[in-house]
């Protein structure tokens, strides 16, 4: 990541930053806990179905949007249409990092800490550990200065390249876990519940769940891909790099569920535990494992590693906009947001069991399946603010800038884009912004 307006060093560069923006804990931690609480394998074919049909033309649209004017998401927008309300839809993404990384960062927090509760033997207990106020507290806000110091010294191509050698990695620890986790007694249960769809489990709030997981899985709805398509050249093809972006992100989540499912079942616990699913199932398995504690710990080294270039990329998009348009120094910028992003997360790092008050907030119960405040706020600014964020950019990529100039844009650097060039404007103008829209007023209970 340049803090200047530059360009990435290569294509290579520019999938490794967006992959690993992408990669992250919405893939490990929140992808299998939402298909638990969503019935299982009807909602992986939505979301596969919404990877693929609305998340990939979606965000060569973002990238165009980015290439295209060299800015920020709001200045992206101020470029093509100054002086309108359009700038809103950028507001709304800067909103929207700031709200996804205050409950991302203390999950990242608690990844963390279980490296070195792997390392010391003990795998039960995470009830006790989530309901620390201290501990949480203390691991939030260390893995938020933690990012906030690779954001402000800039040393993102040292992350980028140890991420070359650590993704791989955890995609081979996965993979290893996956063999392990389906050759488990009682693991066919699991592999029913995840991969045998019962289509008569799909309600309007399974599809925006479906439909929200997609984009906060492939980083879009609030202006990342502008951010970091900001640096791409013009000769650079999009749609290749996109498709190995959303494939990589795509394969990594499905390897999840193939671990946590088959291991949940045979273990006789119950797939809608919620946010903190995952926390209790890998650390059993990894003590089932001969060397598991050690494996244990390593997987939860690659995992923080993973969220971190996560939540490098959610800090930059609020801080390349107050340091491109307000012109503040980026160093004040970073800890300025860092810090307030600490205040905002509180709430939700207190809502495991440490605060009763925040634990069982259930201000949306129908909408949700825990009241904690931390799945509120996911619900919120994981699900609903990227899904209207999405609408919003893509009426304006299709509308406003319009599709044509947009789709010369994608095809500057992809001349086999051509092909497509007809199909990807009608999607644009047309499909996206309609399905996003039903979708939105489906859940606000328009259709009864
Ligand atoms: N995509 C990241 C993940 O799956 C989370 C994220 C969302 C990061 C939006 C940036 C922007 O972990």
């Amino acid at each position: 990541m340049e803090t200047n307006r530059g360009e990435w060093s290569s294509k290579f560069g520019f999938i490794l930053a967006a992959a690993g923006s992408a990669i992250g804990l919405g893939n490990i931690w929140r992808f299998p806990y939402v298909v638990g609480q969503n019935g299982g394998a009807a909602f992986v074919l939505l979301y596969l179905f919404f990877v693929i049909i609305i998340g990939l033309p979606y965000m060569f649209a973002e990238m165009a949007l980015g290439r295209s004017t060299q800015r920020n998401p709001v200045g992206a927008i101020e470029a093509l249409k100054p002086r309108s309300p359009w700038k809103l839809a950028g507001y709304l993404g800067l909103l929207t990092a700031f709200g996804i990384l205050s409950f991302y960062g203390v999950i990242a927090g608690w990844t963390f800490g279980y490296i070195f509760k792997m390392l010391s033997g003990k795998t039960g207990g995470f009830a006790g550990f989530i309901s620390d106020p201290l501990l949480v507290t203390f691991l939030f806000a260390l893995f938020l200065a933690i990012t906030a110091l690779i954001v402000h010294g800039g040393v993102a191509r040292g992350i980028e390249r140890w991420s070359k050698i650590l993704m791989p990695m955890l995609f081979v620890i996965l993979l290893g876990l996956v063999i392990y986790a389906v050759t488990l007694k009682g693991a066919a249960a699991g592999l029913t519940f995840y991969l045998k769809p019962d289509l008569t489990k799909i309600t309007g709030s399974t599809m925006l769940a479906a439909l929200g997981q997609a984009f906060f899985s492939l980083s879009l709805g609030m202006g990342l891909m502008i951010t970091y398509g900001s640096y791409v050249s013009k000769k650079m093809n999009m749609v290749t790099s996109g498709f190995s972006i959303a494939l990589f992100d795509t394969v990594i989540a499905i390897m999840a569920g193939l671990v946590i499912f088959p291991a949940l079942f045979a273990m006789g616990k119950s797939p809608s535990a919620g946010p903190t699913l995952v926390f209790v199932v890998l650390p059993e398995l990894f003590s089932m494992m001969p060397g598991g504690l050690v494996v244990g710990a390593f997987f939860f080294l690659l995992l923080s590693i993973a969220a971190l270039t996560s939540t490098i990329s959610l800090l930059e998009v609020p801080v390349a906009y107050l340091a491109d348009e307000r012109k503040i120094s980026r160093k004040t910028t970073v800890w300025a947001v860092a810090f307030v992003t600490f205040l905002v997360g509180l709430p939700s790092a207190l809502s495991q069991g440490a605060s009763g008050f925040f634990t069982d907030f259930g201000l949306l119960p129908e909408r949700l399946a825990s009241a904690d405040f931390l799945s509120h706020v996911s619900f919120l600014f994981g699900d609903l603010s990227l899904a209207l964020g999405a609408f919003l950019i893509s009426v304006f990529v299709g509308w406003v800038w319009g599709a044509r100039l947009a789709a010369d844009e994608i095809q500057s650097g992809s001349p086999g884009f051509a092909r497509f060039r007809k199909i990807w404007i009608f999607m644009i103008r047309f499909f996206i912004p309609a399905v996003i829209f039903v979708i939105l007023l489906n859940l606000f209970g328009i259709f009864g």
